[in-house]
């Protein structure tokens, strides 16, 4: 294998910097046109897949770009897998990748590029927010501390696979295929009211409850009907990225809402709405305290203002009970609960639910009804049945104590090797670290990546992402018990290895 360094100066073939044109006068962010560009050179074939990218510093130099820049792009193109890291030799481009899409690459160069698709397709106002990376072929990394996936090992799949069987049987059947235009399956509805939402504190009938494809799709119909460009949303930060985008791409203007060891600082001036997360803050786990939840509640009731509640992973809490939700509250009309099966149970499941009051949920419906309809029948009815037949709720305790488990090893292994210490709320499916200022945690995932371990970057759940590049996140519901120690070591080497640089 020959790295970009070690070839002949005749090798360093201009095609690899000299096309790429950089606009400091664009309204796009510096690192997604350099990304843009990276991968036009490799899907047309220019770069040649044997020798490795240059390096972040000989761009950074070729370009006049900063390595945060540099390093951001190159990220990112990790993250999509049209490149991969190799140890000690540099980025290479992920031939596996671009072959099985060989035939997408074709329709590709059919297309001679005479429509602007720019000036056709409306200009979506979250151009600037930043974006989670998410390494997508995560699964072929030893040591994966992904968040927002799940071990597909620990997920109940001969129950599931029952459940979908059942769900074909004559009485099920007009259920699981039907065209419902826009309503729920009733199965489902009655048994979340009755055996899943109690568990939250939160007792409602079947009028208050809409199924959603996932707390997303939740999160963008309440963004459809509830937001418009004068409307004022407030949002932890840091906070959860995607929610973010939902309230921007409808013209939302965001306001900061700052988190500390108590959660969401509740706001003192008036706001349309809030985003919250409360059983364990999104991405740091603290729990909002019950003086806060009060305050917040009566304040946004006074300025007759929304609050909604994602209550995205209430269940997995290691010490201690789940606190009840907002909306388990004496007079939360004013709040607007979001839950979802995707960390119970998994997120490609795409399965949530709202509950709110019956007028927002008969809009939202119709709302729902012209894009998706509904979410498919057989998968609502299935889930139906895996609650009435009781393994829903074993596979939470079940997936609880593994949490815990993997949660306490995460943890101690922390406390043993970094060189910092860390606080730990306990509850969530991930960790999330400030590390000292002067390290800089993009490439620390990049050092990581190297290593075999995949980290996430925690600058993108901020407002101001620039000024706070010494975060990252620890998924752990994905990676197993058995790698977690192992997977901290080499993170702790790569840690020591970009301090030791300083
Ligand atoms: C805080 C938070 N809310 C909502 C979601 C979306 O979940 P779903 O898979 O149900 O769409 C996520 C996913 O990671 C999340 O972290």
């Amino acid at each position: 294998m020959t790295t970009y360094d070690e070839l002949p100066d005749s090798a360093h073939s201009p095609p690899a910097l000299s096309p790429i044109e950089i606009s400091l006068e664009s309204d796009e962010p510096l690192y997604r046109q350099l990304r843009r560009a990276l991968e036009h050179q490799i899907l047309s074939g220019v770069l040649n897949p044997d020798v490795a990218l240059p390096s972040s510093r000989a761009l950074s130099h070729e370009l006049g770009l900063s390595r945060n820049t540099v390093n951001a792009a190159i990220q990112e193109l990790v993250a999509t897998g049209l490149i991969e890291a190799r140890p000690r030799s540099g980025h290479f481009i992920n031939t596996t990748l671009l072959n099985n899409g060989s035939k997408k690459l074709d329709r590709a160069r059919l297309s001679d590029g005479s429509i602007d698709w720019e000036s056709k397709i409306r200009a979506i106002p979250d151009r600037n927010l930043p974006e989670i990376t998410k390494t997508k072929n995560w699964q072929s990394y030893p040591y994966p501390f992904v968040a927002g996936q799940v071990d597909p090992d620990e997920f109940p799949r001969l129950a599931w696979a029952r459940a979908l069987r059942t769900a074909m049987d004559p009485e099920h059947l007009p259920f699981s295929v039907r065209d419902a235009i826009d309503e729920d399956d009733p199965l489902l509805t009655e048994l979340l009211c009755h055996r899943v939402l109690p568990s939250r504190g939160i007792h409602v009938s079947p009028e208050n409850v809409l199924i959603t494809a996932g707390s997303q799709q939740g999160l963008d119909l309440l963004a459809q009907l509830l937001v418009g460009p004068d409307t004022t949303v407030g949002v932890e930060d840091p906070g959860y990225v995607d929610a973010k985008h939902a309230f921007t791409r409808v013209g939302g203007q965001l306001v900061p809402l700052s988190v500390d060891a108590q959660g969401m600082v509740p706001p003192w001036k008036p706001l349309d709405i809030v985003y919250v997360t409360p059983s364990h803050h999104s991405p740091t786990n603290v729990t909002l305290d019950p003086s806060r939840r009060l305050q917040l509640l009566t304040r946004m009731r006074e300025t007759n203002s929304l609050i909604i509640e994602d209550d995205y992973d209430s269940e997995f809490r290691y010490r201690g009970k789940p606190t009840p939700a907002l909306k388990a509250l004496p007079h939360s009309d004013h709040v607007i609960y979001l839950g979802s099966f995707s960390k119970f149970l998994a997120p490609g499941l795409r399965l949530g639910y709202i509950v709110a009051e019956p007028e927002l949920i008969e809009r939202m419906r119709t709302h729902r009804r012209y894009s998706i309809r509904h979410v498919p029948g057989h998968t609502q009815r299935a889930m139906a049945l895996l609650i009435d037949s009781g393994q829903f709720h074993r596979t939470i305790s079940r997936r609880r104590t593994q949490l815990r488990k993997k949660w306490e090893t995460l943890t101690s292994a922390l406390e043993e090797h970094l060189p910092w210490a860390v606080p730990f709320p306990a509850g969530g499916v991930s960790v999330w670290i400030q590390a000292p200022p002067q390290l800089n945690c993009r490439e620390l995932a990049e050092e990581c990546l190297r290593r075999g371990v995949v980290i996430e970057p925690g600058d993108p759940f901020f407002l101001s992402p620039e000024d706070n590049l010494n975060f990252f996140r620890l998924g752990f519901a994905a990676i197993d018990l058995d790698s977690i120690e192992p997977g901290v070591l080499l993170l702790s080497e790569a840690i020591a290895s970009l301090l030791d640089h300083d």
